[in-house]
């Protein structure tokens, strides 16, 4: 076990389901919420990081929006931003596909070029010193209104040679993607790659709708797929992948023990499952803590390890050839 999780760390990885609001660790919310003069809720480190006890996904999204609320200038976007980039590095992660949600800001009168600059310039910065590449996906609070959302993707069209991508994330149940319909057609006009969250609470309803109707590139969780076998056909069909994050789904009680987490039963299944953090600060671990949880305590096995890292390489968004520089590497690794 303890030869695999040495594997797991060596791995060159990808990150592909990150809320970069998510990495943002209590020593640092303290520090920059000091730095802008914005008192917390919570009056300590230990405070805060006490509340982490989260019975569902609302319970958490309280707390982040509650926590993204210090970020107020550029140079706060940047910190946060190479925080993360500095931690993922050092654990071997080659590739980040990172979310932000600028309605989370916006709503503070924290205008979208400071957002964006800030998280850009750390992940040019870090391409510069280790070569580590990177997308950048917009992702839509589907709380909001879908016209929220155009006014959104409006504000973000100076920036739009920046943007990869756009996601859907925030409080799923009861905000289907189908609610989001017009906004992710104009998304896909502008030549923007589409994902969505779907099946982390939701049904498998909204999993086909995300496929159907929206025409997703790839489904962020995904795990209540399971719940049906023809859904299940319809995403190998469309070889889509699906970003499931370990730790994520425990903290959030999608999984009550992760000796039950799904994830060897994706990939019998033919799935492709890759391994994320989704918000490394608020549920205990970024991406190595999440592969050895999967280790320790679903006991998968070397070629499962290998198809998972292989996976996270093909269902990212980087080029074709350095797709399979990634995959000789992790080839060789495991030879
Ligand atoms: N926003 C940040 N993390 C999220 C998650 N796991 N699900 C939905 N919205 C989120
Ligand atoms: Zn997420």
């Amino acid at each position: 076990m303890e030869t695999l999780i040495e594997l797991s760390k060596k791995m060159p990885k990808t990150e592909l389901h990150l809320h970069i609001e998510g990495t943002f660790e209590p020593e640092q919310m303290f520090a920059i919420a000091q730095r802008n003069q914005v008192v917390l809720k919570y009056h300590t480190v230990e405070e805060l990081k006490a509340a982490y006890q989260f019975t569902n996904l609302q319970d958490f999204l309280d707390l982040y929006y509650q926590g993204m609320s210090v970020l107020l200038h550029e140079v706060d976007f940047y910190d946060l931003t190479m925080a993360y980039l500095e931690k993922v590095h050092s654990e071997n992660v080659v590739h980040v596909e990172i979310f932000f949600d600028p309605q989370g800001h916006l709503s503070r009168d924290v205008p979208f070029d400071r957002q964006i600059n800030g998280i850009y310039n750390a992940l040019k910065d870090a391409e510069k010193k280790w070569g580590m590449t990177f997308k950048l996906i917009m992702s839509f609070l589907r709380h909001l209104s879908e016209e929220s959302a155009f006014d959104t993707l409006e504000l973000s069209k100076p920036f739009l040679h920046l943007i990869d991508g756009v996601g859907l994330d925030s409080s799923e149940v009861g905000h289907p993607p189908e609610k989001f319909l017009r906004v992710f057609e104009a998304c896909k006009d502008l030549g923007l790659k589409i994902t969505a969250h779907a099946g982390e609470e939701g049904p498998p309803e909204y999993i086909w709708q995300a496929i159907d109707q929206i025409g997703v590139d790839r489904i962020d969780h995904g795990n209540r797929a399971l719940e049906d076998d023809k859904l299940i056909e319809e995403i190998k069909k469309r070889s889509l992948t699906l970003t499931v994050c370990p730790l994520s789904n425990l903290k959030l009680c999608v999984v009550n023990d992760m000796k039950d987490h799904p994830i060897k039963t994706m990939l019998k299944l033919g799935l492709n499952a890759t391994v994320n953090s989704d918000d490394p600060a608020y549920f205990g671990g970024y991406m190595n803590d999440n592969y050895a949880a999967l280790i320790r305590q679903t006991g998968i096995s070397k070629e499962e390890l290998l198809q998972l890292a292989k996976n996270g390489i093909t269902g990212s968004w980087m080029e074709d050839k350095q797709k399979e520089r990634y995959l000789q590497e992790l080839t060789s690794l495991f030879a």
